[in-house]
């Protein structure tokens, strides 16, 4: 099967509020979709709908090639979930959690303990099997959860924001794990706030907003489009700034923006670095900055909607912190 993962214009509603607006994507067998949009935009709503968590409203969407409304049980058998907030009993050890779970897919329980085992090794909790989960750090809790979705060894997984909350060590090392379950043939649906970790983890990348995909492609197409580097110069002298201004305007081939002190541009060519060194140089201009910076999640929306993320503050939160 080509994609393992479909939805045609998805539609959901609660109440006044249109979470889904028409969401098409897929997600080819084998490789890893990123899910990118700011706090609000339907991710968790997408994602609860594939795990048939959810009834769409309108649309259809299909895993594994089964309907996930009326094929909802075959769906089950072949998806692991790792939800935005960690779905783990804080009460029990990180090894009774999985074995919970093994017992709950009906496994026998050698079979389940074999695996749990096996789990906690691979993920690096060995240490910690036999502690409460409530004493593991925040990193320790995102292994364990991904950790948990993976005892009845799904072919397709989703994780909703797997890494938000963690430090870049603990971050690295989750991405290494996922990169390793791809490796391995899992199929991914990933949902993050981040350019950075869909590009690092992500074959494609579909961009959703308000319910609705504003943009879809290779994280390299994306960044085409958006600038994936960010340039950013702050002349010693301010009086420089207009000299800075159209050497980045000319080296970049975009409108600048300046910014208090500094000129920021998007940047697809990392040989501009140099570049504006060189000229800058040239025209005996001081920098107190020069950076190239990943694109923020804010850059890109501004670049592809015009406007940047909303603040979410005036729409009711979901309830307990990550
Ligand atoms: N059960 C619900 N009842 C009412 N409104 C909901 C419910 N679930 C989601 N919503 C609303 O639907 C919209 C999309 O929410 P969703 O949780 O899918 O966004 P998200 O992209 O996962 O955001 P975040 O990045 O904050 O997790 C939001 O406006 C949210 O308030
Ligand atoms: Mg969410």
């Amino acid at each position: 099967m080509d994609h393992a993962i479909q939805a045609e214009g998805l539609v959901k509603r609660f109440g006044k509020t249109t979470a889904l607006d028409g969401v098409s994507l897929s997600v080819r067998t084998g490789t890893v979709l990123g899910l990118l949009g700011p706090n609000g935009a339907g991710k968790t709503t997408a994602v609860r709908i594939f795990a048939t968590l959810l009834r769409p409203d309108d649309g259809h969407a299909s895993v594994g090639g089964y309907d996930v409304g009326r094929q909802a049980h075959q769906v089950r058998q072949l998806v692991g979930l790792t939800g935005q907030y960690a779905a783990v009993d804080e009460m029990l050890t990180g090894t009774e959690n999985l074995l919970l779970i093994g017992r709950l897919l009906g496994m026998p329980r050698p079979a389940a303990k074999q695996r749990a085992r096996e789990l906690m090794s691979d993920f690096d909790l060995a240490g910690a099997a036999d502690r409460a989960a409530k004493t593991y750090s925040g990193g320790m809790r995102r292994r364990l959860d991904l950790a948990a979705s993976l005892v009845g060894r799904p072919s397709m997984l989703f994780l909703d924001e797997p890494t938000t909350g963690l430090d870049p060590r603990a971050r690295n090392e989750l991405w290494a794990l996922i990169r390793g379950l791809v490796a391995g043939g899992v199929t991914v649906l990933l949902t993050t706030q981040y350019l950075d970790e869909a590009d690092a983890l992500a074959d494609e990348i579909t961009v959703i907003d308000h319910g609705r995909v504003i943009a879809a492609g290779t994280p390299d197409e994306l960044k085409a489009k958006t600038g994936s580097q960010k340039l950013v110069v702050r002349p010693e002298d301010e009086s420089h700034l207009p000299v800075v201004t159209s050497v980045v305007a000319e080296l970049t081939e975009t409108t600048p923006e300046v910014d208090g002190a500094r000129v920021t541009a998007p940047v697809t060519d990392p040989a501009v670095l140099p570049a504006v060194v060189r000229r800058l140089d040239d025209a005996g201009v001081l920098v107190t900055e020069l950076t190239l910076r990943g694109a923020s999640l804010n850059e890109v929306f501004l670049s592809l909607t015009g406007r940047p993320v909303e603040d979410e503050t005036d729409s009711e939160s979901e309830g307990r912190p990550a």
